[in-house]
């Protein structure tokens, strides 16, 4: 049987059109996902294997996408690490007991996914059952983005707190992201060996960093996961607000870096070398309308990329909850039947 195209792409080797698929496939946005969620809590979801299968097939069998990824979400490593959380309606998560001092950070411990997190490993088997020859994405989160939300307790606009414990008790902060490289690494390896194709680490929230000081808090811990992953998997690593840290998050690693559309992806990829692929970068904002435009964003990223191989068409973030199926439908048609072919 033929590659998939996606994993082609990874490898950067020639495809018969560029592969396309979209940070949150799944969620709001479906009327599909909505609906379950009248029902049952997003945890709920996470936590139930028949449900997350369930919501990880809604965006397949809707969208012409070339990877289905896990639904899962970034923080559930959290709570068996001793900092359980729930979902605010209208706020987002919320951490019970944030981590405030040392003392905190030395009493989170690293566990065992194939125990805590089996009903996961579950949900991969059963959607690598169900999809038959579509590669399938797991994914979780950078030390960085996840302590962000472990100091904070939930979404920060200024990582006050958070950077306020790393410069002020780095030996502290080391010792949390290097906890949770070590969850992290065990996490995803242990999706890999349940099934998944490909792994993303999501550091959404590292652009709050200049490239000296991910150098020296971010970059040794990134790597570590990077490195226990390599030779199983391949990797995409994402940010956002990154352009000018690029240099900085391509070294910590990834066999592709994910780029927002704050920077033009040729300027991107000539930064970051192109013995990497890159992922992106369509503003999703783009995708409420009006299409036409949303479009000739498209050809301006199809155009910047001319073709080289190692291009895999994503948003620069998420899709967002009140962007209409029907745009991404076309979306992901409109980059099948304009990619780059066979160079
Ligand atoms: O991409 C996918 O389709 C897979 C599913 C997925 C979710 N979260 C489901 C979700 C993935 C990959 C994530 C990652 C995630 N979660 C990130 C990193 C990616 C990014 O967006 O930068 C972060 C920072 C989180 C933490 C998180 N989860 C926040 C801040 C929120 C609330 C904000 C919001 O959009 O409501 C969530 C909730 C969440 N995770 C939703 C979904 C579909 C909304 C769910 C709902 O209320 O039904």
């Amino acid at each position: 049987m033929d590659t998939p195209r996606f994993l082609k792409a990874i490898r950067r080797e020639p495809v018969d059109t560029t592969p396309v698929w979209f940070m949150r496939q799944a969620g709001r946005y479906m009327a599909e996902y909505r609906a379950l969620r009248q029902r049952y809590s997003l945890l709920e979801i996470c936590r139930q294997p028949d449900l997350a299968t369930e919501v990880t097939l809604q965006p397949v069998r809707r969208i012409d996408v070339d990877a289905a990824i896990l639904f899962s979400d970034l923080l559930v490593p959290l709570e068996p690490m001793g900092l359980p959380f729930d979902f605010i309606k209208g706020e987002g998560p919320q951490l019970e007991h944030p981590v405030q001092s040392a003392a905190d950070v030395d009493a989170l411990v690293r566990f065992e996914p194939r125990d805590a997190l089996a009903h996961v490993l579950t949900a991969i088997r059963q959607i690598k059952g169900e999809l038959g020859a579509l590669p399938l994405i797991g994914f979780a989160g950078a030390p960085f983005t996840l302590a962000s939300y472990a100091i904070e307790g939930g979404h920060s606009n200024n990582f006050a707190r958070t950077k306020s414990l790393m410069y002020g008790d780095p030996a502290a902060w080391h010792r949390l992201c290097a906890l949770l490289a070590d969850v992290v690494s065990d996490y995803l390896l242990a999706q890999i060996e349940a099934g998944v194709d490909v792994v993303q680490v999501f550091d959404s929230w590292v652009g709050a960093l200049n490239a000296s000081d991910y150098r020296e808090f971010a970059l040794p811990h990134t790597q570590r996961i990077f490195e226990a992953v390599r030779g199983r998997a391949p990797s995409i690593h994402f940010g956002t607000g990154t352009g000018s840290i690029l240099e900085e998050l391509r070294d910590a690693g990834g066999d592709v870096v994910g780029v927002d559309w704050r920077i033009p992806i040729d300027v991107a990829w000539t930064r970051i070398g192109f013995d990497r692929g890159v992922q992106g970068n369509l503003d999703p904002t783009l995708l409420l309308g009006p299409v036409e435009r949303m479009l000739q964003q498209v050809d301006d990223v199809l155009d910047r990329v001319d073709g080289r191989p190692g291009h895999i068409f994503n948003l620069g973030h998420g899709i967002l909850p009140s962007t209409p199926v029907e745009h991404v439908q076309m979306l992901a048609q409109y980059v099948h039947s304009t990619g780059a072919r066979g160079q």
